[in-house]
């Protein structure tokens, strides 16, 4: 039976692991900003030992930064369940808005980022290409075989 948690400081080794194994690397970079394991908050849905769920964020100046989002179970509420905490802790900390960047490859990401209530606000324009100079691992063609190049901003609201 999957149980969801908050991340501790115990896991950021295996964060860290998850990360390079996921997203090629320990660093997330969005809109030219470096995020680092140790900086973020999160939550991890485990099964047994196995981690098949993270979402990992970062708070400041009253708003929400989703940095990371994984489901390595797809289609089984895994993201939801996710995205639903964040929501959630980010209205118990009176942050006026959770946001994220995607990227213009991720029609998956977007399709179901916008199903629960997030818009699209700013498209950074070829902000892809200037992260990769940080992060050099960013492959040129993402998901979908579509040319990855512009990060894309989403946010919720909250009231
Ligand atoms: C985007 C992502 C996090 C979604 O996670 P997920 O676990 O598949 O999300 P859910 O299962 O909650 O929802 C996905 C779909 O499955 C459906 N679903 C949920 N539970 C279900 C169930 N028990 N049976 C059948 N379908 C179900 C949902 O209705 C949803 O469909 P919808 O979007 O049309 O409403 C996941 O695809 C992912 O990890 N992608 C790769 C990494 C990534 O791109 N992250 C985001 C970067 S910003």
């Amino acid at each position: 039976m999957p149980t969801l948690r908050r991340l501790t400081q115990d896991d950021l080794p295996r964060l860290r692991q998850f990360w390079i194994e996921h997203w090629g690397g320990e660093e997330m970079i969005a809109r030219g900003n470096v995020y680092r394991p140790e900086q973020l908050e999160g939550f991890v849905i485990e099964d047994g030992d196995e981690w098949i769920g993270l979402l990992t964020f970062f708070i400041k100046d009253g708003e929400c930064e989703v940095t990371s989002l994984d489901s390595l179970r797809e289609g089984q509420g895994l993201g939801s369940m996710l995205i639903d905490k964040a929501i959630a802790e980010s209205r118990a900390r009176n942050c006026k808005r959770l946001f994220l960047i995607t990227t213009n490859d991720n029609l998956n990401a977007l399709g179901f980022y916008q199903k629960r209530g997030f818009e699209i606000v700013t498209i950074y324009r070829g902000a892809v290409n200037a992260s990769r100079k940080i992060k050099p691992g960013i492959p040129l063609v993402g998901m979908n075989g579509i040319p990855l190049r512009d990060e894309i901003e989403l946010e919720k609201v909250l009231k």
